[in-house]
């Protein structure tokens, strides 16, 4: 019994089964047959719930999912069928949202640098809506794509966020003017303006100014004859309860200032390009210790001096930089481990350095942690690891993406089913789901 989401099993949890019963299952599973490669668990429960709580915190905001932020197919259906859109940068990226059935209208092509090959590919498939910062860009989109509806993506202040943005894209205000002024002169109709305040938002204050500052935009583009009709807030939304600040938090900023610069609710469509706060708490990696070493305090390449410690304990994991941490480089102190074997409390903890597998040294994930002495074989199991991983993981020296394994609970799949029938997505009747195929669980 094999099924299906996007040619993906996924897993419907009866009441009580959980995704850690899943995780110790599929262990068991693969201890059986020897095989100790990392894998992920993703509960797709978690994005109907994130998008519940969307809908209540930003009811004027329609998200369009940041498909870079995580590809993986079955989490672009479960959100296609709940209605909706995708922020897409690519030509790959918009093949796959289109080739789910997704209508062409639910797409921003939010990369204001594009390749000429890609956006020919964008009007070859119907992909009207996409963002701009300069004008060799307006230019090219002129010859290419002389019906698109452009988006003048903003630079805004976002240098407190873990991944400011600005400095690569968006135009000064000081611009704007200019910019579109080129748009009419090439005939190109531009019907609003983006902003991305950084992946990673810490100070949702940034929200509440660059709707400010896209209200100034807005109006410049009307001066100037174009009927403005979209805003949109673009990502940085936080992923987990954990984060700096919370979703309620941004979402206290952006409705106020939505409500004072933007107060008519008929004439602008307003969306976001939410990445990380749908997909970073549904995702569970769950890797081995393929090697160790003790290193003794006489050894040179021992890191004990300071904390006094007989020796240091080094293991080498199944992924690493070059894999499912990639995004962890500089943020290391993000990632925590869950030992999976139970250890007591009063057990000795040691000074602990982390490596992953490949021959690089810059594949180095942590001297943080104090951890009991491991064994190889050991497991441990990373949480909220869905927000630029298996998406920007690498091959280098063999080592591939870990795979992921799909669940979702017996009552998220009931949700899913009535937020289906209420939006009635045009999705739903092109790659519905095979409810008699699904793997139930105990
Ligand atoms: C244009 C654009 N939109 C949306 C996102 C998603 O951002 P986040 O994952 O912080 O929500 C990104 C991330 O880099 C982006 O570049």
């Amino acid at each position: 019994m094999e099924n299906i989401i996007n040619g993906s099993e996924l897993v419907i949890l009866e009441k009580g089964v959980t995704i850690m019963d899943i995780i110790d299952q599929k262990i068991k599973e693969q201890m059986f047959r020897e095989n100790t490669d990392a894998f992920s668990v993703a509960d797709l429960g978690d994005l109907v719930h994130q998008h519940l709580q969307w809908q209540r915190a930003l009811p004027r905001v329609k998200p369009f999912y940041a498909v870079k932020c995580n590809n993986s197919k079955p989490v672009a259906q479960i959100l296609a069928q709940m209605g909706l859109g995708f922020d897409c940068a690519s030509k790959n990226e918009i093949a796959t949202i289109l080739d789910m059935g997704v209508p062409a209208e639910r797409i921003i092509y939010a990369n204001p640098c594009k390749e000429v090959s890609h956006i020919k590919y964008a009007v070859s498939r119907g992909v009207q809506t996409m963002t701009f910062d300069n004008k060799d860009e307006l230019l090219k989109v002129a010859m290419i794509h002389p019906t698109a509806k452009m988006v003048l993506r903003i630079a805004v202040n976002d240098f407190t966020s873990l991944l400011p943005l600005s400095e690569k894209f968006g135009a000064s205000l000081s611009e704007c003017r200019q910019l579109m002024e080129y748009a009419k002169t090439l005939d190109l109709d531009t019907i609003g303006v983006s902003f991305h305040v950084g992946s990673g938002c810490t100070d949702p204050k940034i929200y509440a100014q660059a709707i400010a500052d896209a209200r100034v935009v807005f109006d410049i583009g009307i001066h100037l004859g174009f009927q403005m009709y979209l805003l949109d807030i673009g990502g940085g939304f936080p992923g987990t309860a954990e984060d700096k600040v919370t979703f309620e938090e941004v979402a206290a900023e952006i409705n106020p200032a939505l409500d004072m610069y933007f107060p008519d609710k008929t004439e602008v469509q307003i969306i976001a390009e939410p990445g990380r706060y749908y997909v970073t708490s549904p995702f569970t990696l769950v890797v081995n210790i393929i090697a160790r070493k003790l290193v003794e305090k006489s050894q040179p390449n021992s890191n004990d001096e300071e904390a006094g410690n007989e020796k240091t304990m080094v293991y080498y994991l199944n992924d690493g930089l070059y894999g499912s941490f990639c995004n962890f480089a500089n943020y290391r102190d993000l990632l925590k481990p869950i030992l999976y074997k139970k250890h007591s409390l009063d057990q000795k903890l040691y000074n602990t350095r982390i490596w992953g597998p490949t021959c690089d040294a810059r594949d180095h994930i942590s001297d943080a942690w104090m951890l009991p002495e491991l064994e190889i074989g050991d497991w441990l199991l990373f949480k909220n690891n869905g927000a630029y991983t298996s998406s920007i993981s690498t091959t280098f020296n063999g080592f591939h993406a870990a795979p992921t394994h799909y669940a979702i609970s017996e009552e998220a799949w009931e949700t899913l089913q009535n937020i289906k029938k209420e939006i009635q997505s045009p999705v739903e009747e092109q790659d519905d789901v095979d409810t008699q195929h699904l793997v139930i669980r105990q």
